[in-house]
């Protein structure tokens, strides 16, 4: 396990976070989407849409039996500024001050089938202080569509805007996110002229994150 990238304002390592690579901690905000404990493996049912077949199905989220990964990297943290995807249908983390919801305009998954509202939202937790810019809604919608380059290179990615609108305000210095996936959050970064540190686990997530970096956020045709 490696220094997998690295440039002016990126650096990606591919190996544990929690164990291996710890110099995210270094840096001045945490901007992650971890495992959410939820013993996510993607399904069958959402693998076929309009022709287009899902390269993911039946792949997990590692470290996602339980919300110990995210619950460790928070500890490490501590008490500085953050902002966390998560579920309710777990335990929030500790000191959150605020919940952000991540609209995600369209139904994604089925939820329960006696239940007439399909679910289309994820939590962001806001953690800790120094948060900048004007204040607007804490209801940010943006949608991914099923046939996207993001869907492509993960199961569980995260809008670039979406990541773009969180990291603006952000207090000033440097974002970490150790559980990169397919790198939305240190791209998001870059674009906006931060510096970013990035951890994954997964070495053919490193791989996508190296080439979203290395062919600019927006020209990634070539991502196979
Ligand atoms: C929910 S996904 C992040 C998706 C990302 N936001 C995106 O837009 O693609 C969580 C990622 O954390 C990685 N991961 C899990 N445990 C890890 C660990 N201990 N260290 C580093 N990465 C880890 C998984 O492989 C997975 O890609």
């Amino acid at each position: 396990m490696s220094l997998y990238y690295q440039d002016e304002q990126a650096t990606l390592y591919h190996g544990d976070c929690l164990t291996e690579h710890r110099e995210w901690l270094e840096a001045d905000v945490l901007v992650t989407d971890p495992p959410y404990g939820m013993g996510f493996k993607q399904g069958k049912r959402n693998s076929r849409v309009e022709g287009w077949t899902s390269r993911h199905t039946g792949v997990e989220i590692a470290g996602d039996a339980d919300t110990a990964a995210r619950d460790t990297a928070h500890t490490a943290w501590g008490d500085r500024p953050a902002l966390m995807f998560g579920t309710w249908k777990r335990p929030a983390p500790a000191g959150v001050r605020e919940v952000l919801v991540w609209d995600k305009v369209v139904s994604t998954g089925m939820g329960a089938l006696d239940i007439p509202w399909r679910p289309s939202w994820e939590a962001i937790y806001v953690i800790g202080h120094g948060w900048t810019g004007k204040r607007g809604h804490g209801v940010l919608q943006h949608s991914l569509p099923t046939i996207s380059d993001e869907r492509k290179w993960h199961p569980t990615p995260k809008p670039l805007s979406l990541m773009e609108r969180l990291i603006e305000k952000c207090p000033p210095g440097t974002i970490a996110d150790p559980f990169a996936g397919s790198g939305s959050t240190l791209l998001a970064a870059r674009n906006l002229g931060r510096k970013a540190i990035g951890v994954e686990l997964e070495e053919k997530y490193c791989e996508i994150i190296a080439k979203r970096l290395s062919q600019g956020a927006f020209d990634l045709g070539g991502v196979a």
